[in-house]
């Protein structure tokens, strides 16, 4: 069961659906979402709204993210930030499934629901189940005042205004960028240096800009959305920083244009999925210059071996041999670069959506927020 969104007070800006404004915001979103938060001086997160001081905050040994959709992927990129930055032990679990096996709650970890509509109930379920058992948590919310927002002991509001079009695009970069946040947080009380701080700071700055670069080649990735939105199927790869990622663009393709799509690591090609790859399904490769860069091109070479296209979301051009089209996007700090890489593929969706002639914005058997189980 579902309940359906309403659109009523809002329009859509002049473009022609709200999935295309709400892409088109994130500039303004993720500023929103950062603005009063970053301190130049000790390159650090202001958080106010997690409501733990200092030595509480360096007293978590663990954390577990739980969010449904497209919020458990910003969780699966938030744990990697949170490892990556503040080297405590993080991992990601769709809150239906959290809910259901009886987790156990330890008083040492930092419980992190994540939801943009705040009223999805397998997420409320979740933290109702937390709560009861004593588990410490924190909300990465949008909707303010809304039944997860009220339910937790603190969290990180995103201030990415009203999300319309059932598919998330802007309340999943804020998301990712409120991690960030609460990575340098958790970082910097504990032994992210000064110098990876001003880093991370200084990168969170460069964001909307770099954005705003990447929605300017929005005409060649509606060309390349009719070339791929042709074939039945198509396959996303992704090593580390890039799987959730991956998995994220496939999600969107299969949402609103109801291409299948499936996810995989790129280092799991080999043990299953490779046996698809062939003319009729090509690969969307989100191949990021980063410590596995050669890993990742050696794997569009085997795609191409087995006639695979390939699509590739990356910072450089590779050899020709290597992929049929390439988008190329600004580079940030590695920790960042998911944030920036899911701009494409958000556009791939929608242009593939609309040349399919789908409802964008109301998908079929779909709702923008599940308030039921
Ligand atoms: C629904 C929406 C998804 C969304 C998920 C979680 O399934 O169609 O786009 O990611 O709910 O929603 P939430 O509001 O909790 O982030």
């Amino acid at each position: 069961l579902t309940v359906d969104w309403d659109a009523g007070h809002y329009d859509t800006g002049g473009y022609e659906h709200y999935l295309l404004k709400e892409i088109s915001e994130q500039p303004e979103t993720i500023t929103r979402t950062m603005s009063g938060r970053l301190d130049e001086r000790f390159h650090v997160a202001h958080l106010g709204g997690l409501n733990m001081d200092a030595r509480e905050t360096r007293s978590f040994r663990r954390v577990k993210i739980i969010g449904c959709g497209s919020a458990y992927y910003s969780g699966q990129i938030g744990a990697q930030l949170i490892e990556e930055l503040a080297r405590i032990p993080a991992d990601a679990e769709p809150a239906s499934e959290f809910r259901y096996r009886n987790p156990v709650v330890d008083p040492d970890t930092l419980y992190v629901a994540i939801s943009q509509s705040g009223e999805t109930y397998d997420t409320l379920a979740a933290v109702q189940e937390l709560k009861r058992k004593g588990g410490r948590v924190i909300g990465i919310v949008n909707a303010v005042g809304s039944a997860i927002a009220r339910e937790v002991d603190g969290g990180i509001y995103l201030h990415a205004g009203p999300e319309v079009s059932v598919a998330s695009t802007k309340a999943f970069t804020s998301t990712s960028l409120a991690f960030a946040l609460l990575a340098l947080h958790l970082g910097r009380v504990r032994d992210l240096s000064p110098a990876d701080g001003r880093r991370v700071v200084e990168g969170l700055r460069r964001l909307p800009g770099q954005i705003e670069e990447i929605l300017t080649q929005g005409d060649k990735i509606a060309e390349l959305a009719q070339k791929y939105a042709k074939h039945p199927s198509m396959m996303f790869v992704g090593r580390v920083r890039g799987y959730p990622v991956a998995r994220e663009g496939a999600q969107k393709l299969k949402e609103i244009s109801y291409v299948h799509a499936e996810a995989y690591p790129a280092s799991e090609l080999k043990h299953g999925p490779l046996a698809l790859i062939g003319p009729d399904m090509p690969t969307v490769a989100i191949v990021p210059d980063d410590e596995l860069l050669d890993k990742n091109l050696t794997t569009l070479g085997e795609i191409r071996a087995r006639g695979g296209q390939v699509l590739m979301v990356g910072h450089r051009e590779p050899d020709a041999k290597l992929a049929d089209d390439v988008i190329v996007i600004p580079k940030n700090e590695i920790e960042l670069d998911p944030i920036l890489l899911t701009i494409p593929l958000q556009l791939l969706a929608y242009h593939a959506a609309v040349a399919l002639g789908r409802d964008v914005d109301k998908p079929r058997n779909l709702a923008k927020s599940v308030t039921v189980e």
